[in-house]
């Protein structure tokens, strides 16, 4: 691809992905990876990005409150699991680096902690790979974590995770892009199934029982870059099957073990979160 035309090439566009991106990324067509990752306030977003994502939150004024409540949940979780001696975590869907990355948090508990970060959007292997170059416990590859078995035959997992040991599985955010013809349930059970006892599901997920608006404003804007599911209480709390869920339970994002006193006005947080503890078989 040419630099002519791209973030890249723009002089105005001061806060563009500061490493070489490859073919397949697309500038010119948002992608949810770099709009939450604007939300948050990151830096590898390009302008059709920032574009999609300012007219979301024009329609849903809540929604970078929102991305920075998950990406604060799964920080929460991810302590949490370290601190019940978890050293593996594979996180699915990981998205781009941004601050409070799992493998900082797993590694401050644990500096021989693992981590494993897959995503579908090329950029995030190619700013992961950039940001990890140094890091022997970590890795970053491309895949789409529909299709399970290339994600765990894959020789960065196979190397680095050990599934006798204790895994993290986290799916922070991600779920939700799985439709139901993808069998979302299908693809939680095949990758934590064969888990040892000790691990933990991470799963946070946008809900249709407390969209504080409309979701018809929400979708045509939407899916000019992904189609998603939202899913209900009931349905997000059945992908912990096989698990008990650590004590809150299924619950919306700020009341997950909050670090401060979570907000009154909880209106604006519809995405629910919850870890779940793999116990050992009776
Ligand atoms: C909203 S971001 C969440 C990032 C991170 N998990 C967090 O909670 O901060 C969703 C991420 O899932 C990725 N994603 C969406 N569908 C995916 C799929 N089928 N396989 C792998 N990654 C996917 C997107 O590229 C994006 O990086």
């Amino acid at each position: 691809m040419s630099a002519a035309g791209t973030p890249w090439s723009d002089p105005v566009a001061a806060d563009r992905p500061a490493v070489d991106a490859d073919e397949r990324i697309d500038p010119s067509t948002p992608h949810p990876a770099r709009m939450y990752d604007y939300w948050i306030g990151g830096k590898q977003n390009f302008a059709a990005d920032r574009e999609v994502g300012d007219r979301m939150a024009e329609a849903m004024p809540g929604l970078p409150l929102l991305a920075r409540a998950n990406r604060a949940f799964l920080g929460r979780a991810v302590r949490y699991a370290a601190g019940q001696g978890v050293k593996q975590f594979l996180d699915l869907g990981a998205g781009l680096p941004a601050s409070g990355n799992t493998h900082e948090i797993a590694q401050a508990a644990h500096p021989d902690a693992a981590v494993v970060y897959v995503d579908n959007d090329p950029l995030v292997s190619v700013h992961g790979r950039a940001l990890l170059a140094d890091q022997a416990r970590t890795r970053v590859f491309e895949a789409d974590l529909r299709d399970p078995k290339a994600v765990l035959t894959h020789p960065d997992v196979v190397s680095l995770i050990d599934f006798e040991q204790p895994v993290a599985v986290l799916l922070a955010a991600v779920l939700h892009f799985v439709t139901d013809d993808s069998d979302p349930a299908g693809i939680v059970a095949a990758f934590t199934e064969g888990l040892a006892p000790g691990s933990h599901l991470v799963i946070s997920h946008a809900t249709s029982d407390l969209l504080p608006v409309e979701t018809d404003t929400l979708r045509p804007i939407y899916r000019s870059s992904a189609t998603g599911a939202l899913r209900t209480h009931a349905e997000i709390s059945s992908f912990f099957e096989g698990f008990d869920l650590v004590s809150p339970g299924v619950v919306q994002l700020p009341l997950w073990r909050p670090d401060t006193e979570p907000p009154e006005d909880l209106s604006q947080y519809w995405m629910y979160a919850g870890v779940g503890l793999k116990q050992e078989k009776p």
